[in-house]
């Protein structure tokens, strides 16, 4: 087991992960590492080179030409893909749906695996994904499976959009959310399940603020000392 304390929390899209996971980094004094923003980039860099994402040998033949590293700013996580900065650029379900699709192929895990272990090796993280606590980070002391409804995931995000001025169907959203769920839970490599000692925790009908609360327990009574979790 490594001497840092990691918190592994997997869920699929549209979980509450990323709200969650940075509001309890901020609680605890821990370092938020989001693996999907690597996908995003992985994702990105293969459509602007215009490789479809079923070509397989192509996208990994083109892992090796990618660097992703992150850094982080103020305590927020920035992606870089080959010197450039593309954390915003990531961000739309477009890009979502890219990291999705070339997930599914060893290449593109392999490369990001030694990133994410490095990260959590000396350091005191919570890292989120889909194979975080099954795979990445086995022996993290902590795990969570973090799911809702895809009727609760779908109604939130429609909000967000809706909150940026974003007109969408909600039904075309629980659609996609489906697809995306359906292709991250069936895939070959590392698909998204959760870890057998996981705490599983459903957010449809939780605060956010309780979800926070669940998790600090499960850590407490992991071994978090109580100086670190307020308990
Ligand atoms: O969490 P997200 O929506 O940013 O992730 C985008 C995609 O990246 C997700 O649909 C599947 C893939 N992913 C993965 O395969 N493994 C991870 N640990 C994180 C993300």
């Amino acid at each position: 087991m490594s001497a840092a304390y990691n918190i592994a929390i997997d869920g699929p899209a549209g979980a509450g992960k990323s709200t969650i996971a940075k509001a309890l980094a901020k609680k605890l004094g821990f370092v938020y590492v989001d693996t999907g923003a690597m996908y995003r980039a992985m994702g990105l860099y293969f459509d602007r080179q215009g490789i479809r994402m079923d070509d397989e040998e192509g996208i990994s033949r083109a892992c090796g030409d990618i660097r992703i590293s992150i850094r982080y700013e103020d305590g927020t996580q920035r992606v870089i893909l080959n010197g450039e900065d593309v954390s915003d650029r990531i961000r739309t379900e477009e890009v979502g749906h890219l990291a999705s699709a070339c997930s599914v192929y060893a290449a593109v895990r392999q490369k990001l695996l030694s990133l994410q272990r490095d990260l959590a090796a000396s350091t005191d993280v919570i890292m989120d994904g889909r194979d975080i606590g099954t795979c990445v980070l086995p022996d993290a002391q902590t795990k969570i499976y973090l799911t809702a409804s895809v009727e609760v995931r779908a109604r939130r995000r429609y909000k967000e959009l809706l909150e940026k001025g974003k007109e969408s169907s909600l039904a075309e959203i629980e659609e996609e959310i489906r697809a995306r769920d359906w292709r991250d839970m069936n895939r070959e490599i590392a698909p998204l399940k959760q870890a057998e000692d996981a705490v599983y925790l459903d957010s449809s009908d939780m605060t956010i603020g309780q979800v926070i609360d669940a998790i600090l327990e499960a850590a407490s009574s992991r071994g978090l000392s109580p100086d670190r979790t307020g308990r």
